[in-house]
């Protein structure tokens, strides 16, 4: 990682850690400071910081109006782990499962609202525009949280739908985190949008990378339960390739699986992964997610900022698509 990414973490996180936390109840605010202070890539303020750089270099000036997005970002995974069962993030327990789910969707509600208090804190001569984008972008996620929620249950959903799904539920965030950093460095509204599209196409190869380390990434590294999209039936692009290409006794193997509520979670993704293998699963998911990427790379490409001023951006995308968490 570069040196000015991990002094942007720094500096983001001892900010963030400034925040009033140590108040009454301690139910509804331990939450939340466990959670900030386990870290995460902080991806989202950073995005908004090096689109803002592509104008100015003064970026400690928009710190509490970036952090905001990250509040949002940490509100949407409390949330979501409890929607996911999920165990584990980042390398802790969820908060749900360390106090329970109560306090988990409270303390989540707290956060989303402090993100708003620090994004009243942009300098921005039409607030009302960052504020109409920012709860745009927050309902769209809540409809892509659903229609995550809702594919669990359907056996077939299209290509194109779970890339709609994605869009919505993490893509546009990331789209949002660079327009933010863009407007206030003073781009146009119609430059920002650029970048704001930028944003979106690497946001879902972002996710298409989730979703491969969800079944291939080392559980240490990722921090997150590994397997537990295919434990969940979670309609990944892994799983649905699998649906489609799958053929007479793996067909009807692959649909028990998915079926069967019984069967030890352990068992099940070994299983699905040996289907995955055999239909050459994660290349093709590979694929899609370089594609999503390149678009993005295109994207960025149109962009009438300076080749220097832009290389940090293409730098960050591209340790993005090699991660390992
Ligand atoms: C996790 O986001 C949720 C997804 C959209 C895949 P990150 O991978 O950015 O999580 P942290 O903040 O770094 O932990
Ligand atoms: C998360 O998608 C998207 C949001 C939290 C809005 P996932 O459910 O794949 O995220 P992880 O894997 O739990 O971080
Ligand atoms: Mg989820
Ligand atoms: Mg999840
Ligand atoms: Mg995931």
């Amino acid at each position: 990682m570069t040196e000015d990414i991990i002094i942007f973490q720094k500096k983001l996180t001892e900010r963030l850690l400034e925040l009033d936390l140590d108040k009454q109840p301690k139910e509804l605010y331990e939450p939340i400071h466990y959670t900030l202070s386990l870290g995460g890539k902080r991806m989202r303020p950073i995005l908004a910081i090096m689109a803002y750089m592509c104008s100015k270099d003064d970026w400690e000036r928009i710190i509490d109006p970036a952090l905001s997005i990250e509040l949002f970002h940490n509100f949407t995974l409390i949330h979501d782990d409890i929607m996911d069962e999920a165990p584990l993030r980042r390398g802790q327990p969820t908060v749900y499962k360390k106090w329970n789910k109560d306090i988990a969707i409270l303390s989540g509600d707290v956060l989303m609202v402090m993100a708003y208090d620090l994004l009243m804190r942009a300098d921005y001569k039409d607030f009302k525009y960052l504020l109409r984008l920012f709860n745009q972008c927050a309902i769209e996620v809540c409809e892509g949280q659903q229609l995550d929620m809702n594919f669990e249950e359907r056996s077939f959903v299209s290509e194109d739908e779970y890339i709609e799904m994605i869009r919505l539920k993490t893509a546009v965030l990331l789209g949002f985190s660079l327009e933010l950093g863009g407007l206030l460095g003073g781009m146009t509204k119609e430059e920002a949008i650029h970048l704001r599209e930028f944003g979106v196409n690497i946001g879902i190869g972002f996710q298409l990378k989730d979703d491969l380390l969800d079944v291939y990434g080392d559980a240490q590294k990722f921090g997150k339960q590994v397997g537990g999209d295919i434990i969940a039936n979670k309609k990944t692009l892994l799983l649905i390739k699998a649906i489609e290409l799958a053929e007479g006794k793996q067909k009807l193997d692959l649909h028990n699986l998915m079926a069967d509520k019984e069967i030890d979670p352990e068992v099940k993704v070994k299983k699905m992964k040996a289907i995955y293998e055999d239909l050459n699963i994660e290349a093709i998911a590979e694929k899609a997610m370089n594609d999503h990427f390149e678009k993005g790379f295109v994207q960025l490409n149109t962009l009438e900022v300076s080749d220097y001023n832009i290389q940090p951006l293409r730098k960050f995308t591209e340790a993005l698509i090699a991660r390992d968490h």
